[in-house]
């Protein structure tokens, strides 16, 4: 396939305007501003983009909630906070080719009428944010942004604001509530922040990777975007692999590519070929895992869905027969119960609780009980937390336990690892 998302990261200069441009840069907003906002949104929604931050919502749809009252601001978030473990792919555009994403937020500000575009980019990411911060000056001063762009009476401004290293930020309204200056923790939906976002404006919140979608589909057509992959999660993917593989990675294919494609082909199969394949998390930490019976999955958001895990992110997490499911178990949760952000108490409580028990099975201090303890726990989390990110932490470990329970059971009885 084509590269799309990743055509110019490796070119030098890439995160130059001038090569940007000389590269067929913004074109398609030069071209765009020519048409009407609707027409974009049509254009996106025919394409079939769905987003690639990890709920995988149709984009075009998204944007149509946004009020048309002129008189009432309206903004965009990009959500650069990526904190899903295994996640770094938004990274790759933000630093190598900043360009793309910012063409790609003008682009879906003149379709919905924003007039200013927040980048909330994760704290960490000190190399990116300087990045981004030399590409809008750059932007600035070539009028693709500010006053009267391109003559054609569209203003708009655009302003970075730094994360501060905390998972939760990613989540869209604890992202808002950061943006604002409070403690970045979730607010209730209803209202969403389409109708009542930044400030209590109407607000689109998009990915990096979604946002970076939007040129090609304008420029290409959305005809040629759809025909990318499955008819129902069509487009190019940026699949993060990482683990236990010859070439971990970043590798754009098409949408639901599968696991055996992924790993076997572009990634070179097993790191350690006298090591077999034991597990596959597909898309980010909180994604239940795959075994090697699932290897021909489509890598989709509905063919995830079937499989009971999702796509999330697109993280990839390749582990081989050495991996101890319970020390995985264990990391895993410990991360959640971290970075429960304290709101509601099934997780903040919850999480702690359960990396405690996972810890004295990990440490071969398990108790006879522990597996209908976890098992009681989760079902006290699961479905009662303000946010997805404690249902996150149980369906990860609901899926080891399912898949790889006699390890845990193991554990107990003989406190020690059977895996290694
Ligand atoms: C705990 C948590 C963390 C999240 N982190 C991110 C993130 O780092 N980046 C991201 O784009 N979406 C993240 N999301 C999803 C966002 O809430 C939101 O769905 C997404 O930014 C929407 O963009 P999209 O429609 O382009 O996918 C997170 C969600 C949760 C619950
Ligand atoms: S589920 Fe966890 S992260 Fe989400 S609001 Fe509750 S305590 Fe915070």
């Amino acid at each position: 396939m084509e590269k799309i998302l990743l055509k110019n990261i490796d070119k030098p200069g890439s995160h130059k305007l001038d090569n940007y441009v000389r590269n067929g840069g913004y074109k398609a907003f030069a071209e765009a501003l020519k048409l009407k906002p609707d027409n974009i949104i049509q254009m996106v929604k025919d394409s079939g983009l769905r987003g690639r931050g990890g709920a995988g919502f149709s984009t075009g749809l998204k944007w149509s909630f946004i009020p048309k009252d002129p008189t009432i601001p309206k903004y965009l978030c990009c959500n650069a906070d990526e904190g899903e473990p295994g996640t770094y792919k938004d990274r790759a555009i933000i630093d190598n080719d900043p360009h793309l994403l910012l063409e790609g937020m003008m682009l879906t500000c003149y379709a919905i009428g924003a007039a200013n575009a927040y980048i909330y980019i994760r704290g960490e990411f000190v190399f990116g944010a300087n990045r981004l911060d030399e590409a809008i000056k750059e932007a600035y001063a070539k009028g693709y942004l500010g006053k009267n762009i391109l003559g054609s009476g569209f203003n708009l401004d655009m302003h970075i604001h730094r994360g501060f290293g905390a998972y939760i930020c990613g989540e869209e309204t604890a992202l808002l509530e950061s943006i604002e200056g409070y403690r970045a923790q979730p607010r209730k939906k209803p209202p969403f922040p389409a109708l009542a976002g930044l400030y209590g404006k109407p607000t689109v919140i998009n990915n990096v990777e979604t946002l970076a979608c939007i040129p090609a589909i304008i420029e290409k057509g959305p005809k040629w975007f759809s025909s990318i992959g499955p008819e129902k999660s069509p487009g190019p993917k940026i699949y993060g692999v990482s683990g236990h593989v010859k070439k971990p990675g970043l590798y754009e294919l098409p949408m639901g590519t599968t696991l055996r494609d992924l790993i076997f082909n572009h990634c070179g199969g097993m790191l350690r070929e006298d090591r077999a394949l034991k597990a596959v998390i597909p898309g980010g930490v909180s994604a239940p895992l795959l075994t090697p019976k699932d290897l021909d999955t489509p890598l989709d958001f509905d063919s995830l869905a079937a499989k009971g895990s999702m796509l999330g992110s697109g993280a990839v997490i390749v582990m081989d027969e050495s991996t101890c499911m319970v020390k995985a178990a264990f990391i895993t949760n410990r991360f959640f119960s971290h970075e429960s952000c304290g709101k509601c108490t099934p997780c903040r409580d919850g999480t702690p609780w359960l990396t405690k028990v996972l810890k004295r099975l990990e440490h071969g201090e398990g108790r006879p009980g522990d597996i209908d303890l976890i098992e009681s726990l989760c079902g006290n989390i699961f479905g009662r937390t303000f946010c997805p990110l404690g249902d996150g932490a149980v369906m990860a470990l609901r899926g080891a336990l399912k898949n790889f329970r006699e390890e845990f059971q193991y554990h107990i009885d003989h406190k020690k690892c059977m895996a290694s």
